[in-house]
């Protein structure tokens, strides 16, 4: 079995958890296909919510081997992310507040990817070492300068004790978020109060903006705060700071130490608690409409898209992200809809979306096909994309922005 059901909340262990939304059978979107006519093996996507921690988390959970093996997803790619890298790691210096007698503190980035994050660290002054676990990405880093280890997070990873921790789009893709966690607690450097800094989406964006597409099988947990608190306690961390950040669609980083260095909380922890609840977040009633609202959204892009294909028109997507293949198997989309998805990641060109066969293609495609519209599978980077294709623009083409709601621009 390549994959195993949930039993119970991974927080707080309640085995009474209520499904809100059904996504269907669904292929795993990060598996591209070198050949279109491959037959992709088909997983249950379903969301469930737990009403003693309000973890929001799918029923069951792919093996990471399956999942992680040959990753193509490089977080460099996108000049928004590099630029928020850039912020953190400011953000972070500053608040250690460098002094002469600190020499290089030393960055962990779990799950470093390419080295996006701890380039940037490296950059203003940190000693820096990733933990990869995806080949392809630790042997590009290691490249690049960015010293990286090629494993999963662990308890026998051989790395000092550091001054901060990172981990950016990765706790939600984490089955045993204890056991992940326990190893940073032991990983914290105690001289210099060591910091965890943790970034997640952030599940009321995802419920505001309608960004179902988020929802795929390497996500397993929809966090809140409240519930990251609860399992931080768990693990001797105490979350001090949490801050709103625009990235990936709105996300939440946080800030923890050791309890026992018994840092002062900042207000941002109540307050954030606060709007959590006054939204309603804490309550079974808040999601049920959520499923209603998505099948609208497909319904409205399916139609748009049939519509666009029935006066013989072309569209070409932008992005072939994760969510982009999701929306495409939800909506059962295929060539007809979309001729081709454009990225500019090297390692995804012409291969294959899985489950609806549609290629993708670099930028020069896009002066080859002249589409006439143009979907924004990536709308988390929509500015940034609808810079770079200005020409399109130029010439008379449309988006298509599929999420909050299906608008053409
Ligand atoms: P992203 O939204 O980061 O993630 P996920 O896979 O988790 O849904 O994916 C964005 C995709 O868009 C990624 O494949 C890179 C691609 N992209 C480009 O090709 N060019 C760009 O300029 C940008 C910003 C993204
Ligand atoms: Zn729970």
């Amino acid at each position: 079995m390549d994959y195993k059901r949930l039993t119970k909340c991974r927080v707080c262990g309640n085995k009474d958890l209520k499904k809100y939304l059904d996504l269907g059978l669904q292929p795993l979107p990060n598996a591209l296909f070198r050949y279109h006519k491959h037959v992709t093996k088909k997983y249950p996507l379903v969301v469930l919510f737990c009403n003693k921690c309000y973890l929001s988390q799918l029923s069951i959970i792919v093996k990471p081997n399956i999942l992680y093996s040959d990753y193509p997803y490089h977080s460099s790619v996108s000049k928004t992310f590099q630029d928020h890298c850039y912020e953190m790691a400011i953000k972070v210096r500053d608040m250690l507040g460098f002094g002469d007698d600190m020499g290089k503190p030393l960055v962990v980035d779990i799950a470093s990817n390419d080295g996006c994050l701890l380039n940037e660290f490296k950059r203003v002054g940190f000693t820096v070492i990733g933990v990869e676990p995806c080949k392809n990405l630790s042997d590009e880093a290691n490249k690049k300068g960015i010293s990286t280890v090629n494993e999963f997070w662990g308890d026998e990873n051989v790395i000092p004790p550091s001054d901060i921790i990172t981990a950016t789009n990765v706790f939600a893709h984490v089955h045993d978020i204890v056991d992940f966690l326990k190893v940073c607690y032991k990983r914290l450097r105690v001289l210099t109060k060591g910091i965890l800094v943790v970034e997640v989406p952030y599940l009321p964006n995802m419920i505001e903006g309608n960004q179902f597409d988020t929802i795929y099988h390497e996500h397993l947990s929809y966090f809140l705060l409240k519930p990251l608190m609860v399992v931080f306690r768990k693990c001797g961390l105490q979350i001090f700071k949490v801050e709103r950040v625009p990235i990936h669609g709105g996300s939440i980083r946080v800030y923890a130490s050791r309890s026992e260095f018994k840092r002062e909380v900042e207000s941002s922890v109540i307050e954030t608690l606060e709007y959590e609840k006054k939204g309603g977040y804490y309550r079974f009633n808040t999601y049920k409409g959520f499923s209603k609202k998505v099948e609208k959204i497909r319904d409205n892009f399916v139609k748009l898209l049939e519509d666009i294909r029935d006066s013989g028109q072309t569209v070409l997507g932008y992005g072939a992200s994760a969510k982009g293949a999701m929306l495409m198997n939800y909506c059962k989309l295929n060539k007809n809809h979309v001729s081709m998805v454009i990225d500019d990641t090297r390692e995804k060109q012409y291969k294959y979306i899985p489950g609806c066969g549609i290629c993708i293609g670099d930028f020069t495609q896009i002066r080859n096909k002249r589409p006439d519209y143009m979907v924004l599978f990536a709308w988390n980077f929509a500015k940034e994309i609808m810079e770079k294709t200005g020409e399109f623009r130029r010439l008379g083409g449309k988006y298509i922005v599929p999420i909050p709601s299906v608008k053409v621009l």
